[in-house]
């Protein structure tokens, strides 16, 4: 059985004091979960966060990084320097790097690949526009984009990554993609990844889904046969909604 991973991506939000009360607030409302429970704060929070959750069940995660170790990268901060401070997790191509910053599926399967090498865990988003979707092209946009993602990974990291599927016109709209839709859009994915890795593999993978998740729909969501968890921007915001996604 996989097991459900509730990821926060707090995007461009929260102060290093908000994140260390954020944190103590969280803690004994998801103490009991046998859920895992991840936070992915900006670099600014990070070690406070990381600081503020030892000795609890919450884990903290990057929400990018640069896939060479170091070198002339100004503003760039690389897995090298995130495993220093004991970061564990890290999301890749989240669709507004992707939108933004010129991110492409190169450059994510090479964050990947830089991501294991520092033992980092990767969640790495996929998903397709409202365009693709209208023109029935969901299920080969990210089976593509999960493909190229893997490119190139051993076994036993694809066992180990998280994949994220979030339908970009379901990101921070408050629309949702409906409990079977985002089922079989992450079958399709778990089918790919069958397809080039075998089954043993793909049946290891944790893959959640993602856009305008919160504690009204996580159970119905979180409950579907494929879907292993959710990755939760605004409803991670607030400590008592985010408690209650996780404790779903
Ligand atoms: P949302 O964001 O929950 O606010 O839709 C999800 C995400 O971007 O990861």
């Amino acid at each position: 059985m996989r097991k459900k991973i509730i990821a926060g991506n707090w995007k461009m939000n929260m102060l290093p004091g908000e994140t260390i009360e954020f944190i103590n607030e969280l803690a004994p409302l998801v103490k009991n979960t046998e859920n895992e429970v991840i936070l992915c704060v900006p670099y600014t929070d990070l070690f406070y966060a990381i600081l503020t959750a030892q000795g609890t069940n919450i884990k903290i995660g990057a929400q990018n990084m640069h896939y060479e170790e170091k070198g002339a990268y100004t503003g760039e901060v690389s897995a090298q320097m995130l495993k220093a401070i004991n970061v564990e997790y890290v999301i890749i191509g989240h669709s507004e790097r992707r939108q933004y910053y010129n991110e492409t599926d190169e450059t994510v399967n090479k964050k990947i690949k830089s991501a294991f090498a520092n033992n980092l865990k990767p969640i790495v988003c996929v998903g397709e526009t409202l365009e693709e979707r209208e023109e029935g092209k969901t299920a080969e946009i990210i089976t593509k984009q999960t493909e190229l993602a893997l490119n190139g990974l051993k076994n036993d990291e694809v066992e180990n990554i998280i994949i994220a599927y979030e339908p970009i016109w379901a990101i921070g709209t408050g629309k949702t993609a409906t409990s079977d839709d985002a089922n079989n859009s992450i079958k399709e994915i778990r089918n790919k990844i069958a397809q080039i890795y075998g089954q043993n593999v793909a049946s290891r993978v944790i893959i959640q889904y993602g856009g305008s998740v919160k504690s009204t729909n996580a159970k119905e969501l979180f409950s579907m046969s494929d879907i292993d968890g959710g990755l939760v921007g605004g409803a991670s915001l607030k400590a008592e909604e985010f408690s209650k996604i996780v404790n779903f």
